[in-house]
């Protein structure tokens, strides 16, 4: 009778992996192993445990993972060695990240290269680039639909590219992010063609069906994505019948439950940091299991599949980060952090995406009591562990993720998320915004916005109408913004050009690869004259006040993504206050009021160092209209 992989002696597993390695490499493999390997084999035992010939896998697996730590190349065994030492590295106050599209920031990866200096300047540690392994033909979700995952889009460039600039940043002190789009392939990858020409392996690979009657079950209790433009989740592919397409029709979503997609993913993941990506923005996590009669997100064997690559890049590439990007309620966005015995040991970083909708739905509102009731509902994470503060990134702000505020559920006053899309699209009479609904079906409903930050917080308003003094106002809302970002308990993430208040890319539908698509809004060219220039206008004030909240913030231990955080209340809900580490505190007024504060509950002491405009203050602090001020006590 063959053994389970429960029965195998652990021993045996430990062989598999270490036989495979020399003698050189095998004292740091045999640790890690001791300390990562038992949750590893009971962790894919829970996933894949009942499949016929697991343990046979599990041993293929595990001599395949010894060939890739075998293979990582010796700089970056340094920085693993360096890493392991020193686990809280990416948590001090000096990672600050950045994400960009390579060719919207600079054409090709050598140009990003040859952006390296421009990085520096700014202060930026992460470099989050957007997908830029090779796409689909033709359409593409802005490159995630990858074809092939250890190919680069030749217009980008070539693996060998890849590599240098994965040194040079290295040299720089900052470490590269790339996507790892693991929820899908596009439909042109070699396994979705295979599967399309009747193979059987390859068509395990996917979820198809014969007919509707399980899609159409499935249908009842999932969500949408792109309702108005790929509505509905299953895709009729001829000869294959109905396939997963839980984003556009061409991406084909994976079946995490057989253990060859596990396996092939978790090397292609491992092929990818031995060629120096220091972490890895893990695409869509929420959706890699389906359950039927549930939304088919959040699943606990989503969560293990996390854990088991977590534990596998904690074998071969400690260094290596893993992000979670999970679109989803506060409440389910913890656990991608692991929970229960599995707490630190799933993702390093995940989007706080409830807190950057909360923050847009806080300014349209005036209500800074709207992200103190995020805050407070925000557990502490476990050790090594932090959340990724952000303003806007690629993708439009989904609004759903606040429904449970929305109702007043969560204990605040109710507010309305159609009104705050409506907000953002310019179409209610306060606003000042110059944004786009994305995928609503019409004003009653609250999917998501488009827009850069800059359009958003009315900086577009403000010039077309001339107004100084609305443009002042709207410069610090997008500020007010930076300022949350940069202050809470997370490692904070500059979307390309916001540092230069960089506006909306009007033109985007004029081009016929993104007409469709409304979230090129918002993915400009960056203006490299404006950020040459540092001039006295809009961009070159936002670029010195974020440089300065950047400069503050490293020599400030307070401000380290793990540092402790708590929400300070205020009778008037407009204000929003944080106090960080020891004697640190954050003021932010959400409103268009100017806001008195006569004192700091918790804290024994009038005078304050405003640590941004670099002077000394007393009780009672003024807050002009959408003003922040970052104190020390003194
Ligand atoms: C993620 C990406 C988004 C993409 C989707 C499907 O949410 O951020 O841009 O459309 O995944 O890959």
């Amino acid at each position: 009778m063959p053994l389970s992989a429960a029965d195998t002696p652990p021993h045996s597993h430990r062989a598999s992996l270490l036989q495979a390695v020399d003698a050189e490499h095998r004292d740091a493999l045999s640790t890690r192993w001791d300390a990562h390997g038992e949750r590893l084999v009971r962790t894919l035992h829970g996933l894949y445990g009942n499949r016929p010939g697991h343990d046979a896998w599990l041993t293929r697996l595990l001599q395949a993972v010894a060939a890739c730590a075998q293979a990582r190349p010796s700089a970056l065994r340094a920085l693993d060695a360096q890493r392991e030492r020193d686990p809280r590295w990416f948590l001090a106050p000096d990672l600050i990240g950045y994400s960009a599209y390579v060719d919207r920031f600079a054409g090709t990866l050598r140009g990003v290269a040859e952006k390296v200096p421009y990085l520096q300047r700014l202060g930026v540690r992460y470099l989050h680039l957007l997908p830029f392994q090779q796409a689909r033909e033709g359409d593409n979700d802005g490159g995630f639909a990858v074809r092939d995952y250890d190919a680069i889009d030749p217009a980008l460039g070539t693996l060998r590219d890849l590599e240098t600039l994965t040194a040079r940043l290295r040299q720089a002190g900052i470490s590269l992010c790339a996507d790892f789009v693991l929820n899908h392939t596009a439909d042109d990858h070699r396994w979705a063609q295979a599967a399309s020409a009747g193979d059987p392996r390859y068509r395990a690979y996917y979820h198809a069906f014969p007919d509707r009657a399980l899609p159409d079950r499935f249908e009842r209790t999932l969500g949408q994505v792109f309702p108005q433009t790929a509505p509905g989740n299953f895709t009729h592919v001829p000869g294959l019948g109905w396939v997963w397409t839980t984003f556009y029709p061409y991406q084909w979503d994976l079946d995490w439950s057989n253990p060859d997609v596990f396996a092939d993913m978790a090397l292609t993941l491992l092929r990818l940091a031995n060629r120096g990506i220091e972490a890895f923005r893990l695409d869509s996590t929420a959706y890699l299991w389906k359950r039927e009669g549930t939304d088919s997100m959040n699943q606990p064997e989503a969560h293990a599949i996390l854990q088991a690559l977590r534990a596998l890049a904690d074998l071969v590439a400690p260094g290596v980060l893993l992000k979670a990007e999970a679109i989803v309620p506060a409440r389910e966005l913890t656990p991608y952090f692991g929970s229960g015995d599995a707490a630190g040991h799933e993702c390093h970083l995940a989007y706080h995406s409830t807190l950057m909708a909360a923050a847009w739905t806080a300014l349209a509102e005036q209500r800074g009591d709207i992200l103190t009731q995020v805050i407070e509902q925000t557990p502490a994470l476990p050790a090594h562990c932090a959340w990724l503060g952000y303003v806007r990134c690629h993708d439009d702000i989904g609004w759903k993720v606040l429904a449970d505020e929305a109702t007043g559920k969560r204990g605040g006053a109710p507010f309305e998320l159609n009104r705050i899309a409506r907000f953002y699209a310019g179409d209610t009479p306060d606003s000042y915004a110059r944004g786009r609904a994305f995928q609503s079906a019409g004003s009653d409903d609250a999917h998501g916005s488009n827009g850069m930050a800059s359009a958003l917080a009315g900086i577009a308003a403000a010039v077309e109408t001339g107004d100084a003094h609305a443009l002042a106002l709207a410069q610090r809302r997008l500020l007010l913004l930076y300022g949350i970002a940069f202050s809470v308990a997370a490692l904070p993430l500059i979307y390309m050009g916001d540092e230069l208040g960089l506006g909306n890319d009007e033109d985007y539908a004029r081009d016929p690869r993104h007409a469709s698509e409304g979230r090129w809004l918002h993915r400009p060219l960056m203006d490299w004259n404006a950020a040459n220039a540092d001039g006295d206008d809009t961009s070159g004030n936002i670029g010195r006040a974020i440089r300065r909240m950047i400069a503050v913030r490293r020599e400030t231990p307070a401000l380290a993504a793990d540092a402790s955080m708590r929400a300070l209340g205020f009778a008037d809900p407009a204000l929003f206050g944080l106090a960080r580490g020891e004697g640190f505190v954050a003021l932010f007024n959400m409103s268009a009021r100017t806001q008195i504060i006569d004192s700091l509950r918790g804290f024994d002491t009038a005078h304050w160092q405003d640590l941004l405009q670099d002077e000394r203050i007393e009780l009672p602090i003024v807050l002009e209209p959408y003003a922040m001020r970052w104190l020390r006590m003194r």
